[in-house]
């Protein structure tokens, strides 16, 4: 499965990616927002930095905004998969810029017919929100198993689907289970995914035992 790091966050960006990891990048508008900087600017130094899909996200309503957006975008850098919001025009958009060969990620999908839509769209990813339907005592989960599914069930499609909005490590542990393509991962999701305190203490005792064994025993001269 593969793990795009969910943020827009430039230095985080580049401490993550020398893990060897990271496979693509999300941004959506908040976190650009968030970062303070030009929309451009920001995509363009993330794909310098990642060689993979980054998603950079239009803010047009009408389809024909957002596909005059989606080309600017995929300007930036061959690496530039646009994402489009999952509503009728989107999927208008979604329609005419797989048609230019432009790779899109439908986002802000909460329901498996969404999803179906997207997909027939011609979508190259579509992103199921998870942590914000299990925010509202919803199974965030369950969308993934049954989009997963029923795209298996379909060989003709080949939309891929990323699962989005993740919050803990376990969200990823089902997704990597249900054979999902992609996972999206925050910055702090990483950190999580990587510590475990048996790792932590079997390390330090491995530590502790060959500086033990190097002082007990005589040093070559
Ligand atoms: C990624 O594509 C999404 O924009 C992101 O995962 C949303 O996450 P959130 O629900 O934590 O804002």
């Amino acid at each position: 499965m593969q793990l795009f790091l969910d943020t827009a966050d430039v230095d985080a960006i580049r401490r993550y990616a020398s893990w060897g990891v990271i496979d693509g990048v999300t941004t959506n508008p908040s976190l650009i927002a968030r970062s303070g900087r030009v929309f451009e600017e920001v995509i363009e130094e993330i794909c310098s930095i990642v060689d993979g899909p980054i998603s950079a996200e239009v803010t047009a309503l009408e389809a024909e905004g957002m596909v005059d957006e989606g080309e600017r975008l995929a300007g930036i850098h061959p690496n530039v998969v646009v994402k489009v919001p999952l509503i009728p025009e989107g999927l208008k958009a979604t329609k005419a810029l797989s048609a230019r060969g432009i790779r899109t990620n439908v986002t802000l999908c909460f329901s498996p017919t969404q999803a179906l839509l997207a997909a027939k769209a011609g979508a190259t990813m579509v992103s199921p929100f998870i942590g914000r339907l299990d925010d509202r005592g919803e199974r965030g989960m369950a969308l993934i198993e049954d989009i997963v599914t029923t795209f298996r069930a379909y060989p003709r499609i080949t939309t891929q689907v990323l699962v989005a909005s993740t919050r803990h490590a376990d969200h990823v542990r089902q997704a990597m289970l249900l054979g999902a393509d992609i996972s999206t991962v925050p910055p702090k999701l990483l950190d999580q995914m990587v510590t475990h305190d048996l790792t932590d203490k079997g390390l330090a005792a491995f530590l502790e035992d060959w500086k033990k064994a190097r002082t007990a025993a005589p040093q070559p001269a």
